[in-house]
């Protein structure tokens, strides 16, 4: 199974939201990695047919499938993609359960059975899915009940329905905390298998142990495609660990340094930075090994 991109572009007037973006995907986890107004939505946008490229064409091909355009597969391009947007319209007054129906619908899942078989098979794919997203034991809430965390992952268990081959996830984590920022991770890396799953984030954190590929967006243009290990690898040398002096203060500091942190040692108060810098930024820095966050704030700067 393949998804190529292949020179995307879309400008709303003036403003370039995607410029000559190129990209194969196959199976595995892909991190659409960027800033608020990067493209992100943009794209997933136009992957999922709700908005038009100016330019550019996405083809899909699997062992059934010979490489076509997705405009040409049109509803058998539209069966096999699950999409969680980063808005996702839901009706209050729905239930959990209503909702997922209601999705289902919308998706023609099993329209091939009858109509008995089919209610059956439909109830099971959504207690599976509302199963994995732990929403279970809400499926009879009136979706206005719900917390922002759960009404995300009721998003997400609606864009599993039906075994997608090909996820598309803008901004899966948004709105939850910590804890369930994990599970939606740990669900992702368990659903990716065998299966293309595409994630916009902000969040290094959300993606950076398990995308295979990161692509790094700015201002619609791809920065940069590489593992995070590879992306990583780039700072090597340039990640320093800044002892603060006793006359030192941050703000000074941060006027001529790249501070990306701060760390304070609990046992005898010394204060240190951490400073990307391309060479040694004083005499008492010691380099650190570098991670895909450093990166991030290299490219992007301070967030
Ligand atoms: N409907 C629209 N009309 C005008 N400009 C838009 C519209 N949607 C997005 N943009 C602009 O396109 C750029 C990319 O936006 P978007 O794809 O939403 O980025 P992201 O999802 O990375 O935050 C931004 O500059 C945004 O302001
Ligand atoms: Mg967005």
């Amino acid at each position: 199974m393949k998804i190529s991109l292949e020179h995307l572009q879309k400008k709303y007037g003036k403003t370039c939201a995607l410029s000559d973006f190129s990209i194969d995907m196959s199976p595995g986890i892909y991190a659409l990695l960027g800033p608020n107004g990067s493209g992100k939505s943009t794209l997933m946008n136009i992957i999922t047919d709700n908005l038009k490229a100016d330019r550019g064409e996405i083809f899909y091909e699997d062992e059934n499938i010979p490489r076509e355009n997705v405009l040409t597969l049109g509803p058998r391009f539209r069966a096999l993609l699950g999409y969680m947007p980063q808005y996702p319209a839901m009706y209050g007054n729905f239930t959990v359960w209503d909702y997922m129906w209601y999705m289902a619908t919308l998706k023609d899942l099993y329209s091939s059975e009858k109509r008995r078989k089919r209610k059956q098979l439909i109830a099971e794919e959504i207690e599976k899915r509302l199963c994995e997203v732990e929403l279970l034991e809400v499926a009879h809430s009136k979706i206005s009940h719900l917390s922002g965390g759960m009404k995300q992952r009721l998003a997400l268990a609606q864009a599993l329905l039906g075994k997608p081959s090909v996820i598309i996830l803008d901004e899966p984590t948004a709105g939850l905390d910590p804890k369930q920022r994990i599970a939606v991770r740990n669900l992702i890396a368990r659903i990716a298998l065998d299966r293309i799953v595409l994630i916009a984030t902000h969040v290094v954190t959300d993606i950076e142990f398990i995308a295979k590929s990161i692509i790094l967006l700015k201002e619609g243009k791809i920065v940069d495609v590489a593992s995070a290990a590879e992306l990583s690898r780039k700072m090597e040398g340039k990640v320093w660990d800044l002892p603060l002096g006793a006359e030192d203060d941050v703000s000074a500091m941060e006027k001529n340094y790249r501070v990306v942190g701060i760390l304070k040692n609990e046992e005898n108060g010394n204060v240190h930075l951490r400073v990307l810098s391309n060479v040694a930024p004083t005499m008492q820095a010691t380099p650190l090994s570098p991670t895909l966050e450093d990166y991030y704030l290299f490219v992007f700067g301070k967030v």
